[in-house]
């Protein structure tokens, strides 16, 4: 099978790409060949029993885009995307990466002979709702944000692209992925990363929202295996939903913090300190915290691990390379 990621430098799609370099394998195919797609040129995972390409270019140009979805390819991971707080910020950049990108994936996938499987990654920013409510799985997406917006109709695209054969999609609408590597990012959630990940690093860092704020949350490793199965899976009990929101954990800050003392010790607990940020607070209070995520657990999208776990799991896998790469 040959897969194409594009935004396969980014944080999610690096990881991907290392996933099935290692795998070899999705579900019982092999993989023969992965085109790593990105604004920057990708660099391909080592240990790979197939050959990756590694292209730059623009996911709002057409020909590039097409150029990273030859004939034969049977899975496009979309993961190419201006995050949140950059999209709210800079309306026509979101519009042309987020719309007219996603627009440029369904036209390359519509030329491919064999429609191809599509893995799209919405959003929670996708719905509004704010701390209060538990979303149904029918429950409607009104974004409170452009990010969100742009995300839902990326949604309705690819769903109706499905339903005309032209694709085969699943759209994941993930919730904040943590700890992220590396630095902040201009993600209006970027804290809820920074709040764990920078006092490990032994850094100070603040938190622009009540320890009572509530998030929906899931670790990269259980991102990338939710990629997975809606990569693997059969579509044909989706009907024409294929809108999933997969099982994350709902935590509030406080028990962020008191994980990262469990964790860390009193010392890194002591490196956040309260400094409330209206604006962050504007964006991500809107987002709904908690789902009821019942379709995906019937479907085989597997439950979030608490915190203290993914924590560990970064410690062990990304503290050392973050560590590395920002010269601590
Ligand atoms: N990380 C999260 O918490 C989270 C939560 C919900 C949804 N998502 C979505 O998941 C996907 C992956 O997230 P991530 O955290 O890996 O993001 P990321 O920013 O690390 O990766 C996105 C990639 O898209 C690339 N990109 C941006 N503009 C582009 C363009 N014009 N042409 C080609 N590539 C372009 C970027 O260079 C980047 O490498 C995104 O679509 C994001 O919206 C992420």
């Amino acid at each position: 099978m040959q897969i194409t990621i594009l935004g396969g430098a980014g944080f999610l799609g690096a990881r991907l790409a290392a996933r099935l370099a290692q795998a070899g394998h999705l579900g019982d195919r092999a993989i023969t060949g992965l085109t790593l797609f990105d604004l920057a040129l990708p660099k391909a995972p080592q240990g790979a029993a197939f050959p990756i390409r590694c292209l730059a270019g623009d996911i709002a140009d057409p020909t590039s885009v097409a150029a990273a979805i030859p004939q034969g390819t049977g899975l496009v991971v979309h993961l190419a995307a201006v995050v949140s707080a950059a999209a709210e910020a800079d309306f026509d950049l979101g519009l042309r990466v987020n719309l007219h990108g996603t627009l440029a994936v369904l036209a390359a996938c519509r030329a491919l002979r064999t429609p191809p499987r599509v893995v799209f990654t919405s959003s929670v920013a996708s719905f509004g709702g704010g701390q209060d409510v538990v979303l149904a799985d029918d429950a409607r997406q009104l974004p409170g944000n452009s990010y969100g917006a742009q995300k839902a109709m990326g949604e309705l695209l690819l769903q109706d692209a499905s339903r005309r054969g032209m694709l085969d999609a699943v759209s994941l609408r993930l919730p904040t992925v943590i700890v992220r590597p590396g630095r902040p990012n201009k993600a209006a959630s970027s804290f809820v990363s920074s709040i764990l990940r920078e006092p490990l690093l032994g850094l100070q860092t603040s938190l622009p929202v009540p320890e009572s704020f509530g998030v929906w949350i899931c670790s990269p490793n259980r991102a990338i295996d939710w990629f997975l199965h809606a990569a693997a899976m059969d579509t044909g009990p989706l009907g024409i939903d294929r809108g999933i929101n997969p099982p994350g954990l709902r935590v509030t800050a406080g028990q962020m913090l008191a994980a990262l003392e469990a964790v860390g010790g009193p010392a890194a607990r002591a490196l956040v300190r309260a400094e409330p940020d209206a604006a962050i607070a504007a964006i991500v209070g809107g987002w709904p915290a908690e789902f009821a995520a019942t379709r995906a657990r019937r479907l085989g999208f597997s439950q979030q691990e608490d915190v203290e776990t993914l924590l560990r799991a970064f410690i062990a896998e990304d503290l050392a390379a973050t560590k590395a790469e920002r010269g601590l």
